[in-house]
């Protein structure tokens, strides 16, 4: 029989940033829905990329100084990069599309030119407001206190001449395709698109720019390169092969079955996404589905507000598997959720170290103490005791399936605990040490009692898997299941363990964690990775005003020796100077130089001073000119260097 097809994806991610959790969050939840679709026997599409065009990765490179596709590369394949994130995350995509390859640009060209004969787009001038950092234009109606509706930020005015497209040709479709099927999801957000966006008018949507070049041109009129949303939405089709040869997998797998996006592109997704297919005659993806934001401290995480989360130290401190799990099993995916790393702690202690991880070391070492690790084939049930168990873990996948179809991946997974939970008490209920002290009449009872914590343990796993693969495959190693009794089949079957199954034992799961501890090294973690994003050198830009030069040449730059030099008392900064400058009367100068100079140092040394600055009190002293030093900033600290001259040139002696 064939496979079910199941296409999956995510957004495809701006590489003007490294990535933080939240972005990591939809990205996790997309693998979940994958891996559970391929354990149910589908055969998936799973796509995430990059989006890599757009004036705000054109603006980024350029401060960078670098070409635009060179700081995407650095932020995609670099080290620490999207991919290695991915690679880390244990993300199982099927494909990773960057809108900077070929295939791509050459479709998403052939893709205009159709809509364009079409007359769906169309040239006209375009006149509003956009917001950079979005890559949004609105119209003035649209914006929000004068701001970007989505982001809060200030908007520029813009105009120029430019394509359209003709969105408000499909306006009473979209209306229709959201209030009277199931295509946005949760509910929800249909009356927040159908109130904020169709019922004022779909106005038609600027399509391209001229203003700059990073994008993909539209090749029947050079200088026009296509709105970076256009180029983005239709990656999900031309990395199948639409328009191109590089994939051939286009009738296999459109239209798609859900895409998974973050609440602020729903617009994009479900009103210009499913008009542009219209347009294109093609088939529309069955479900688009708007998740929540993590937040962080209430707020939206953002590199500019900087409290972005490092899903490196995160899941390098407590395990990729434990990261995963945390994200999907406290928030609920179409809401938003706050983020904080006591929670996270509190999620693997309580879940994962104590439920999970707590049930299998008790079990698998119980097996082995009280067996030698294989289960006897003498073993006796008990109805009334092990019912409840038996029925709950039978009817798990069931409960599992339905909440997974809805995309309720909390819900899910509080299905599984329930279960764990159960398994927990029934250790306590059945006090297996209690059985194994007389083994010759109670052996058979305790062997069931095993039995039925693997035979529990077996289903948890195969369901956990989605989520935590690694963990999930320990599980079913530790408890004897081999991959017949591993599967999506066998998780629906109560009894699928050999009865005289072999332990494994292994290493504890989840370690409990300390949480004082570990906060406090991801504090250290956090400043530490914030010092080395810093840039190693920075100089002070130099200034465009110009000096005349009388005015230049009034400043008295003079040689002068160091006689004595001490600290200036109840100051940190300060240090005095005894100068001869050549007229035979020491000078005083003060200099807020303590930080970087021992005074002992330079007694003796030759610097350079200003000498002709009108006296300044400092701490209850006169400084009489200034020392010329030269400062610049490394690792985002101030570095100083004095201005120390040759011996051979004498006291007094001008510098010009
Ligand atoms: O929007 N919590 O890319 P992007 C949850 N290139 N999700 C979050 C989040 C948070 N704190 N922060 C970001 C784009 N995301 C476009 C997509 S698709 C054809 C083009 C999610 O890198 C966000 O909601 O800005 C979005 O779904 C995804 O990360 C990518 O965001
Ligand atoms: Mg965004």
């Amino acid at each position: 029989m064939e496979k079910k097809r199941f296409y999956i994806t995510t957004p495809i991610y701006y590489p003007s940033d490294k990535l933080h959790i939240g972005h990591t969050y939809c990205t996790v939840a997309t693998d979940a829905m994958a891996r559970y679709k391929r354990l149910t026997g589908c055969d998936v599409m799973f796509l995430t990329g990059t989006d890599e065009h757009g004036q705000k990765i054109e603006d980024k490179a350029r401060e960078a100084g670098v070409t635009p596709q060179q700081f995407v590369d650095n932020i995609v394949t670099g080290p620490r990069g999207i991919l290695d994130l991915w690679k880390l995350m244990n993300i199982s995509n099927d494909r990773f599309i960057r809108t900077t390859d070929d295939y791509h640009v050459s479709a998403i060209q052939k893709i205009f030119k159709k809509m364009y004969d079409k007359g769906d787009i169309y040239k006209g001038k375009y006149v509003g407001k956009y917001c950079k950092p979005c890559e949004s234009f609105w119209t003035e109606s649209q914006l929000v206190d004068g701001k970007c509706p989505d982001c809060g930020r200030e908007v520029q005015d813009a105009e120029e001449e430019a394509y359209f497209f003709r969105l408000s040709k499909y306006a009473d479709k979209i209306q229709h395709l959201l209030e009277d099927t199931d295509f946005l999801e949760p509910r929800s957000r249909v009356n927040e698109m159908v109130n904020n966006f169709i019922k004022p008018g779909l106005e038609d949507l600027c399509v391209s720019r001229t203003s700059f070049t990073w994008g993909v041109p539209v090749d029947f009129d050079p200088g026009h390169v296509v709105y970076v949303w256009v180029d983005a939405l239709f990656n999900y089709t031309t990395a199948l092969g639409l328009y191109n040869d590089k994939y051939d997998d286009y009738d296999k797998f459109w239209p798609a079955d859900v895409h998974f996006v973050g609440k602020e592109i729903v617009r994009f997704h479900s009103i210009i996404w499913p008009a542009m297919l219209m347009s294109m005659d093609m088939p529309l993806p069955k479900k688009v589905f708007g998740h929540g934001w993590l937040l962080l401290d209430g707020g939206k995480m953002s590199k500019s507000k900087g409290n972005v989360v490092d899903p490196y130290i995160l899941a390098e401190m407590f395990g990729v598997d434990a990261l995963r799990f945390f994200l999907l099993r406290t928030f609920p995916f179409g809401s938003d959720g706050n983020f904080s790393n006591e929670a996270l702690i509190q999620t693997i202690n309580v879940d994962l170290a104590n439920d999970l991880g707590n049930l299998l070391s008790r079990t698998v070492s119980m097996v082995g103490k009280y067996f030698g690790g294989t289960l006897p084939v003498d073993q006796s049930e008990d109805a009334e005791k092990d019912g409840e168990l038996v029925g709950m873990t039978s009817a798990l996948r069931g409960r599992y399936e339905e909440q997974m179809e809805h995309f309720a991946f909390q819900n899910a997974l509080a299905e599984i605990f329930k279960v764990i939970d159960r398994a927990n008490k029934y250790i306590d209920e059945n006090a297996p040490w209690v059985l194994a002290k007389n083994m010759e009449t109670t052996g058979p009872r305790l062997a069931r009692v095993m039995y039925n914590l693997l035979e529990t343990l077996r289903v948890c796993a195969i369901l956990l898997t989605p989520f935590i693969p690694q963990s999930a495959a320990e599980v079913l190693r530790q408890i004897g299941a081999d991959a017949a009794c591993s599967d999506w089949d066998s998780a629906g079957k109560w009894g699928a363990l050999p009865g005289t199954v072999t332990v494994q034992r292994g290493n504890n799961l989840f370690p409990r964690i300390d949480a004082e501890k570990a906060l406090k090294e991801l504090e250290e973690a956090a400043a530490a990775a914030k010092k080395a994003a810093l840039p190693d050198l920075e100089v002070e830009p130099q200034l465009e005003e110009k000096v005349d030069f009388d005015t230049f040449c009034k400043s008295d730059f003079r040689a002068v020796k160091v006689k004595d030099c001490q600290p200036v008392k109840k100051s940190d900064k300060l240090l005095r100077f005894v100068l001869d400058d050549g007229t035979g009367v020491d000078r005083q100068i003060l200099s807020g130089i303590a930080k970087w100079y021992k005074p002992e140092d330079l007694i003796g040394k030759t610097l350079m001073a200003i000498v002709n600055l009108p006296p300044r009190k400092m701490m209850g002293q006169e400084s009489n000119g200034m020392l010329i030093s030269a400062v610049h900033t490394e690792k985002g600290e101030e570095a100083l260097n004095l201005l120390i001259l040759d011996d051979k040139i004498p006291a007094g002696a001008k510098m010009c």
